[in-house]
């Protein structure tokens, strides 16, 4: 039966009709109210809770390593240099140990998650897994919305998965500190925040038009302690030499990357850390891939559907490793959505293909699909997402056929983010929106086919630093940039040549 939400009541409607006094609500009224909400919840809600909680002790004890089951394994790193595989030394300079092995480790499927980084975790983690209830019945949709919600801290995002892990790695390594690039301000907001806790120090190169219209995640980065440098600046080399190339330039995560790279393999005591498109980071957050298996087998619940937005991946990646294992393995079947910006189509219209990850060209190359290492995408483009390249690992499950890929355009993703959150409550960053947008028109369809499907959706972030973009959103002037063949022809053309 209809429930007095659905035919357009609610318990506002009894305060304006005289019905509810706050405080003296007559219990005639109550039961009535209760009643109807009980119908539905034994037709529909009893099963499922509207969040599934883990306990802490059902927190997983191990990352899975997606790798160990792919038969075709992602390609390996180049040193631009020789055109050869890199060898796990030559990365010494750069990265952690422990991050290295990681990072060339394709065999081992489980990696124990040492307990000093599980108790960092406990912070903010298990996060919760939400039945979208709200979302669902407004569809009007008979599919079955979960999201799993990452936003839960205070840089907002998942990133905190990896960024404490890498920051762990190096602390146990003895180094002072360690140097990464930020776009909007997430990735630099967890590593400091990571840093802080081991009291590590923490360089952060942010891309400078952020730098300058986004200083709320500055803020809270100094405020944990990271010093936060516009990019390109003239503190590096590579930084002097982009500016003296692109005079004016506002900067780009590549640009970033670079002087980031830079800065630590100058520096005694050093190493850079990358918030995305490694093996390693995408290790780190398959966390919240068996988290979200652990809490929908808890209810004997099975996705059909599992959507999210990528940008270097490393969400996306963690979140379905283990669904896609079981892929690999034969056990289950599921439709993998990954969802970017139209703006920026690394997936959607890409070239798999080695490329350098920074625009300074002085980081190995990696096979992903990319749209070259120049492409920087349109200034009107408002949320993050805007990395050239994909993770190896995701490239090359969807050269395989194991996930789809479709690119959104910006003013549908924050219709769809708007709309969500007057259901949800949660104002999503417009990056997770990118997967919202798309789960809501799979829920759509639904309507249509009257299938009861089970779609997930990788919430991993709040867009309460993001109001500038939903300013643009609300006032009408958000348009959508959508890069032409022309100019990808152009990227493309300076692909490094790989044999
Ligand atoms: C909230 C949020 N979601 C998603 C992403 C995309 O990154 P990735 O594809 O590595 O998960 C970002 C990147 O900055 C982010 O801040």
């Amino acid at each position: 039966m209809q429930s007095r939400w659905q035919r357009g009541h609610s318990v506002l409607d009894y305060v304006r009709d005289g019905f509810f006094v706050p405080g003296i609500l007559t219990k005639s009224i109550t039961e009535d109210f209760c009643q109807e909400e009980n119908e539905m919840t034994d037709n529909k809600r009893n099963d499922v809770p509207y969040k599934i909680y883990l306990s802490e002790d059902e927190m997983p004890k191990y990352w899975y390593n997606v790798r160990a089951d792919m038969k075709v394994k992602p390609a390996p790193l180049v040193n631009p240099g020789t055109g050869q595989p890199m060898k796990p030394e030559e990365l010494l300079p750069v990265f952690c140990k422990e991050a290295i092995d990681q990072e060339f480790d394709n065999d081992t499927a489980y990696v124990e998650i040492p307990e000093d980084i599980r108790n960092f975790y406990k912070m903010y983690r298990p996060s919760p897994l939400t039945r979208a209830y709200c979302l669902e019945e407004k569809l009007g949709t008979p599919a079955k919305i979960y999201y799993k919600f990452e936003g839960n801290n205070t840089s907002g995002s998942h990133k905190l998965n990896s960024a404490i892990a890498q920051a762990y790695y190096a602390k146990h390594e003895g180094l002072k500190g360690v140097t990464t690039e930020t776009g909007a301000g997430q990735w630099g907001t967890a590593l400091s925040m990571a840093c802080a806790y081991l009291d590590l120090d923490c360089k952060v190169y942010m891309v400078k038009v952020s730098y300058e219209q986004k200083p709320f995640r500055r803020e809270v980065m100094r405020t944990f302690g990271a010093s936060v440098t516009p990019s390109p600046s003239m503190e590096t080399e590579v930084g002097k030499k982009i500016l003296a190339e692109h005079p004016g330039t506002t900067g780009s995560l590549g640009c970033a990357i670079s002087e980031a790279v830079e800065a630590a393999t100058t520096r005694e005591g050093y190493r850079y850390v990358l918030g995305s498109v490694l093996n390693h980071v995408l290790l780190h957050q398959s966390i919240i891939g068996l988290e979200t298996k652990a809490a929908l087998d808890k209810y004997g619940v099975k996705p059909d559907i599992i959507v999210g937005c990528a940008g270097g991946g490393s969400n996306l990646g963690g979140l379905i490793s283990p669904f896609v294992g079981e892929m690999l393995r034969g056990e289950n079947d599921y439709k993998i959505i990954a969802v970017e910006p139209a703006s920026c189509p690394s997936f959607t219209r890409g070239k798999f293909a080695y490329d350098f990850c920074d625009t300074g060209n002085i980081c190995p190359l990696a096979k992903m699909y990319t749209l070259g290492a120049d492409f920087i995408p349109a200034p009107n483009h408002a949320g993050g997402l805007r990395f050239h390249g994909m993770s190896p690992i995701l490239s090359q499950l969807y050269h395989d056929g194991y996930i789809d890929a479709v690119a959104v355009p910006q003013t549908e993703v924050f219709e769809a983010a708007e709309y969500f959150a007057r259901c949800e409550g949660i104002l999503p960053a417009p990056e997770s929106s990118h997967a919202i947008k798309v789960a809501i028109d799979e829920a759509k369809k639904c309507i249509e086919t009257g299938e009861e499907k089970v779609i997930v959706i990788g919430l991993t972030g709040t867009g309460n630093f993001d109001l500038v973009a939903y300013e643009k959103f609300n006032d009408g002037v958000m348009d959508d940039y959508v890069p032409t063949d022309e100019e990808l022809e152009a990227s493309f053309a300076k692909l490094p040549k790989v044999e």
